[in-house]
């Protein structure tokens, strides 16, 4: 998949299967002469039928979690089978705000051992809460990918995409923006460390893209300067029009 990748995240949104169903529509019938990108789309779970009704060849179904566990006495999970059973494709793990939930590296790399076993692919987010002179942020995202990884072949890697998403830059609350400059040393960084886990061919080959208050205006920038793979979009995947600006504003 050498196309660029643009996932959107509905997060718990919207409210209602009407206007999941519009919102899935508006996307889909403006995204039909997209070419080399890559669109994913991760509604809530109830919302997955949705593209059974839509049906988009560009469109990419995804998920915003699984659970750990393959089957059983879970009450209230979800797992890698019944997602791969709905079609989807890529499932979303370890992103800030399951973390801040209490989800661990360890649960996050269950998961993704889970996930890959029933031949889903995998979105791992990264990224630190806030930023420090020390370069102490640095090791918060190595700790995460080594943890997040562990047990995960060399081969098993290529169906892992790795989204950097600093904290700071996430929803409504951001600090600031990320600037495309600070998406490149992180990419550089997180290559350095796929590098160290496994080899150079490999962190060349691994994906990395950008999630935090992406849009229509800087979007550009993050896969142009920054050179990035993709873009996990949140809040402006929620209203077609913007989602739709953001992939026609990428060259
Ligand atoms: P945002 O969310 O685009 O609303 O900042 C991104 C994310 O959390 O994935």
């Amino acid at each position: 998949m050498n196309d660029k990748i643009i996932v959107a995240n509905w997060k718990m949104n919207p409210q209602t299967k009407k206007e999941a169903e519009i919102l899935f529509n508006d996307i889909s019938s403006n995204i039909k002469a997209v070419k080399n990108k890559n669109i994913i789309i991760c509604p809530p779970y109830p919302f997955l039928f949705i593209s059974s009704k839509i049906k988009n060849k560009k469109i990419i179904l995804g998920a915003q979690n699984v659970s750990k566990f393959a089957s059983g006495s879970h009450t209230g999970e979800i797992s890698p089978k019944m997602l791969a059973d709905f079609g989807v494709k890529f499932v979303i793990v370890g992103h800030s705000e399951c973390r801040n939930l209490g989800e661990a590296d360890k649960i996050i790399n269950e998961k993704i051992i889970n996930l890959l076993k029933n031949k889903l692919s995998v979105i791992l987010c990264v990224g630190e809460k806030d930023r420090d002179h020390d370069g102490k942020y640095l090791s918060f995202v190595e700790k995460q990918l080594k943890n997040c990884l562990a047990e995960v072949s060399k081969y098993q890697l290529k169906n892992i995409i790795i989204a950097y998403e600093p904290v700071w830059a996430i929803g409504k609350d951001a600090v600031r923006e990320a600037t495309a400059e600070e998406f490149v040393e992180m990419k550089i960084f997180i290559k350095k460390v796929i590098s160290d886990i496994y080899d150079m061919k490999v962190a060349h080959g691994v994906k990395v893209i950008y999630g935090g208050s992406v849009n229509s205006s800087n979007a550009q920038a993050f896969i142009g300067v920054g050179e990035a793979d993709g873009l996990l979009v949140g809040r402006d995947s929620l209203n077609a029009k913007k989602f739709v600006a953001i992939i026609n504003s990428l060259n």
